[in-house]
């Protein structure tokens, strides 16, 4: 890990640890509102899940859902969660050392995170008619989100992001961008 994704792996842990008792965030509202897309039995990740709002929501829906982040205080908060839902499996994680493998996830979710050599790994790590969620900050900061324009989407990235996937839904507004799209 470079010494720069370091010192961020520990400012990410160190906000967690502050907000250590905080409940999850809510789920995105793009996946609230398609939840009738989402298949009643299979396999999810939420990727850099966080607080694992989004987890959590999918592992309710009965889908057998793993959570990774690599901010420690994240996934313990998250394990305490776990024990009353038996389908989440938060675990500690770099993803960019260990993405996802090839045709391993029915649904992945990513939310608020962005490291670009990841969309074709995320692409094919998606199972045959498998749904991948992605939203994220974009455009020039204005105030939320990340101020280093390397983690904002460029204005009509995202929708290109996954050439070999069907795009189901698509918006992009001033700061951020969504999409579902479908393998
Ligand atoms: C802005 S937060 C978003 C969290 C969550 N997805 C949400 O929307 O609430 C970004 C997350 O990415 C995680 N992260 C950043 N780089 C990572 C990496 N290489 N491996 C795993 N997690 C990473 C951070 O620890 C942090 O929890």
């Amino acid at each position: 890990m470079s010494e720069d994704e370091q010192q961020r792996q520990q400012r990410w842990r160190a906000c967690y640890a502050e907000s250590a008792r905080d409940a999850a965030p809510p789920p995105l509202p793009l996946l609230e509102a398609q939840v009738g897309l989402l298949p009643t039995a299979g396999t999810a990740l939420d990727l850099a899940c966080g607080r694992g709002g989004n987890a959590l929501f999918l592992a309710k829906q009965g889908l057998e859902t793993w959570a990774w982040d690599y901010a420690d205080a994240a996934i313990l908060a998250l394990q305490q969660q776990a024990t009353g839902q038996p389908r989440l499996h938060p675990e500690y994680r770099d993803v960019l050392a260990q993405p996802p493998q090839a045709a391993a996830f029915d649904v992945i979710v990513v939310a608020h995170f962005l490291h670009r050599p990841l969309f074709p790994i995320l692409a094919r790590a998606l199972k045959p008619k498998g749904l991948l969620f992605y939203e994220t900050w974009a455009g020039p900061y204005a105030g939320r989100g990340p101020q280093n324009p390397d983690f904002r989407l460029r204005p009509g990235e995202l929708e290109k992001a996954f050439p070999d996937l069907q795009r189901l839904i698509y918006h992009e507004e001033s700061d951020r961008a969504a999409g579902v799209w479908k393998a």
